[in-house]
């Protein structure tokens, strides 16, 4: 890549991913980069070259790299044993602050992925509602067990509701579980739920799916026909929890589902995910509070563990400070017009989409409402821009800007910058 150093170590490094790694990666990000250290906003390669990040480890680190109150934390807690199969006091000191937050949530059962939490969610309605299938929409993310990677990023698009595997070696009992619809398209979703509303154990999505933004009404009509049918709902908020909101996407758009789960900044780049919601549907996992054959067994080994709760517990005391919104949001707001702008001037058909915390440019002329109309945009395009900025040291991942309460205006500066370098090579 243009503009960066590789030093002999980073090239070793690489070489021996491509040894040791399938594909020479993680499963996550490109495997052209090995990250040496993070501090705050910022984070090192192993050759030294410096990036504001605004990958963040995909999410979790809203505070930045290594907060010196989050890392103190679990320092502290590291001396105290790091993990007991029992519970311990942090765990319940965090479920008891997510219950406070997260408008659904009365009890909260902790894993340690995503994928895990999308799973037991959909399991939970599932055992509540006593019906096997499960509404998701197309290209909706939420994590890698099998149920949701049906129709996650399909190219061979199928008429509504049926699913497409997004990975090899996946039952196809699987996919027949599972119906899909389109967001942002209240009637045809609406359409789907009442033809199969009898089969439905439970309806799941992101209320802010990937980059999009709910339209006005579509999470309230989605509200309003599960409510009908008594089908619950599911929010993942994986990404949005802590985020968009202290109480999430479900406080941000005034929406309450009746289960979600969440992650990613609720442990501050520990591992450490959840489930919560309502009383009812939380009992399938409490074998007193249901006869046996509703019962929900959910053990992990480090669920609750005290490194990721401590690790929680500061990085929410954070969060809650007066302004720690509204400073994320006004510098995500000046990045995210910033670079609309500088689009616009180098005259390159692209649209800015997502919210002020987490939004990235699809290049396109057209709306950007559901999956299908992101396949319009230009990704070899994208990936440019990416390298572009990256030479001038602003990093990302494939898609998403997420942004940090430690982001500054310097960083707003290089970013800048870095865009309209990128702008001027890619009209050039
Ligand atoms: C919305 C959403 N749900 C679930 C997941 C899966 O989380 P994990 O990677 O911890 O399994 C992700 C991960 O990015 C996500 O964005």
């Amino acid at each position: 890549m243009a503009g960066l150093k590789k030093t002999g170590r980073e090239q070793e490094l690489i070489e021996k991913a491509r040894k040791y790694l399938p594909g020479g990666t993680l499963g996550n990000a490109s495997g052209d980069v090995v990250i040496a250290k993070g501090q705050g906003s910022h984070i090192w390669d192993s050759s030294g070259n410096e990036y504001v990040d605004y990958l963040l480890g995909s999410g979790p680190m809203i505070l930045g790299h290594a907060h010196p109150d989050v890392a103190e934390a679990v320092r502290g807690q590291l001396e105290s044993g790091s993990t007991f199969f029992a519970n311990n006091e942090h765990a319940i000191e965090l479920a008891e602050e997510i219950c406070k937050a997260m408008p659904c949530a009365d009890k909260v059962r902790f894993c340690s992925t995503g994928t895990e939490a999308t799973l037991y969610a959909m399991r939970a309605a599932r055992a509540f509602r006593k019906r096997d299938k499960i509404l998701k929409f197309e290209g909706g993310f939420h994590g890698m067990n099998d149920y949701s990677l049906m129709s996650i990023w399909p190219t061979n698009l199928k008429p509504f509701p049926e699913a497409v595997p997004g990975s090899a070696g996946i039952p196809k009992a699987v996919q027949e579980t599972m119906l899909v619809a389109p967001f942002n398209d209240l009637e045809t979703t609406t359409a789907i739920i009442e033809k199969h509303h009898d089969e439905l154990g439970g309806v799941i999505v992101e209320p802010f799916q990937r980059l999009i933004a709910p339209k006005p009404g579509f999470l309230q009509g989605l509200r309003e026909i599960t409510t009908r049918y008594e089908i619950p709902l599911i929010f993942d908020e994986v990404v949005t929890s802590f985020r968009f909101a202290y109480g999430g996407a479900q406080e941000f758009y005034g929406v309450v589902p009746d289960i979600c789960s969440l992650g990613k900044a609720a442990a501050g780049g520990y591992p450490l995910t959840a489930v919560a919601g309502r009383d009812e549907i939380m009992a399938h996992f409490d074998a007193e509070a249901v006869q046996s054959d509703d019962f929900m067994p959910m053990i992990g080994t480090l669920s609750g563990n005290p490194i990721a709760a401590v690790a929680g517990l500061a990085t929410l005391k954070i969060l809650k400070q007066p302004g720690t919104y509204d400073r994320m949001f006004g510098l995500g707001w000046q990045i995210r017009s910033g670079l609309q702008r500088i689009l616009d001037e180098a005259e390159i058909p692209a649209k800015v989409v997502g919210e002020d915390v987490l939004f990235d440019v699809y290049f396109t002329d057209e709306d950007i409402v559901d999956y299908r109309s992101t396949l319009k945009a230009d990704s070899k395009m994208l990936n440019k821009f990416n390298s572009l900025i990256r030479e001038k040291g602003v990093f990302k991942g494939p898609s998403k800007f997420y942004l940090s309460a430690v982001h500054s205006g310097e960083d707003v500066e290089k970013t800048m910058a870095a865009f309209k370098y990128a702008a001027e090579k890619l009209s050039g």
